[in-house]
């Protein structure tokens, strides 16, 4: 396996998506009538070559719609998406035949996400089916990206995924997403469905084929432990969109949202002493029906008037962090000097202070933004 770049351009980045939308007609509780789920409401990003950008966000946010709009979902309702220079967004079939050779994607539960009746060989050489390699070649490629991944071909090779271990099952499931050696990397919670210490083996590895291959992620996880370690950048997404932007170390360090502040503030290790911890309150709204103005605003501890109104557009406050709010906060993890005081005050609150400075959630509480069940 080389280094992934299939574009003829080699300039652009490997994945540029502009106002990505996906929608699913679902049935309305106790009524005839159907409603729209807005998955993705509207999502641009890039993602540079050899860049790993991580999404996180809570359950429902919309980041497996994203993904799976990303390789060719069915719902996609508008938007572009350009991988490695090509516009995939069409239906035709030398768009859909782009998309399988430049974008793959790796599932949070291999054991579902692989045939039981194929074998490993079988499962491996699947994506090269339309390739114009000889068989002897396939199976050349086949044998080298099992090496690749820790896995034997003389081994493995012919086994089915009953008899592989789910850390081998995943493996398997890299080396199908990596042999035909797209140009974007579809991740979706890779580790999520694994024990702890194969979860360790399974990210070291996506890691080691980062560096060797130059390859280019789509991460989403919830384990911001995962995110550090695999992630350049990472942006935030809430019910749909994506509110924040930035370098791993950036984001971490001074979020700028209050969501993200949040989601970070839930994990001791990740917010110091020094900055205020902020609550998450509540459940999303169902994006079925989103708010008015910015989406976050009925948990948000900085709200105003202005939120309700008018959507916050992404924006850049700092070189490379981009932030959709209109208080974000400052280095302090403070909203800046000369906002207005909050619309709506801590007192407010059925549940306590919305913003408790020092204060920690006890490390027995799931130490993870990702609070619901997938
Ligand atoms: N096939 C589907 N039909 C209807 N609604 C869906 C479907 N898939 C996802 N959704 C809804 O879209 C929203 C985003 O879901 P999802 O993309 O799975 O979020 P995440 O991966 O962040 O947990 C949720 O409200 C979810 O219920
Ligand atoms: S301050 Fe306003 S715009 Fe910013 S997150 Fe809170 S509600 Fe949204
Ligand atoms: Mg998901």
């Amino acid at each position: 396996m080389v280094a992934s770049d299939t574009s003829s351009d080699g300039r652009s980045p490997a994945l540029l998506a502009e106002q990505v939308v996906q929608e699913f007609t679902v049935a309305r509780s106790g009524s005839l009538r159907s409603a729209k789920v807005s998955a993705v409401a509207g999502v641009s990003f890039e993602v540079a070559r050899g860049e790993t950008l991580a999404i996180v966000g809570e359950t429902g946010s919309g980041k497996t719609s994203l993904a799976r709009t990303i390789i060719g979902a069915p719902h996609a309702r508008g938007g572009r998406i350009d991988i490695a220079g090509q516009n995939v967004s069409s239906r035709s079939r030398k768009a859909r035949h782009a998309r399988h050779q430049l974008v793959q994607m790796i599932f949070q539960d291999p054991s579902s996400a692989l045939d039981p009746t194929w074998s490993v060989e079988r499962t491996v050489a699947e994506p090269l089916r339309r390739s114009n390699m000889t068989r002897k070649q396939r199976q050349d490629a086949v044998a080298e990206c099992l090496r690749q991944v820790g896995l034997d071909p003389s081994i493995h090779g012919k086994r089915r995924p009953s008899e592989l271990s789910g850390g081998q099952q995943q493996r398997v499931a890299i080396a199908r997403a990596l042999v035909c050696r797209p140009a974007l990397v579809i991740c979706d919670e890779p580790v999520t469905a694994l024990d702890a210490a194969t979860q360790a083996q399974v990210v070291e590895l996506l890691a080691e084929l980062k560096r060797e291959f130059h390859l280019t992620y789509l991460l989403i996880a919830h384990d911001l432990a995962v995110v550090q370690q695999l992630a350049d950048r990472v942006a935030t997404m809430y019910l749909g969109k994506i509110c924040e932007e930035a370098s791993v170390s950036q984001l971490f360090r001074a979020p700028a949202h209050p969501y993200t502040a949040a989601l970070l503030s839930a994990i001791p290790s990740f917010t110091p002493d020094e900055r205020p911890r902020l609550r998450l309150l509540g459940e999303p709204p169902s994006p079925m029906d989103p708010p008015s103005g910015c989406r976050f605003r009925a948990r948000c501890a900085f709200a105003q008037e202005v939120c309700a109104q008018i959507e916050p557009v992404k924006r850049e406050i700092r070189p490379d962090h981009l932030v959709a709010c209109h208080f974000p906060l400052d280095e302090t993890g403070r909203p800046a000097p000369d906002a207005p005081a909050p619309f709506r005050t801590s007192g407010e609150s059925a549940s306590g202070p919305l913003v408790s400075a020092g204060s920690r959630r006890s490390p027995a509480e799931p130490p993870v933004p990702d609070a619901g069940t997938e």
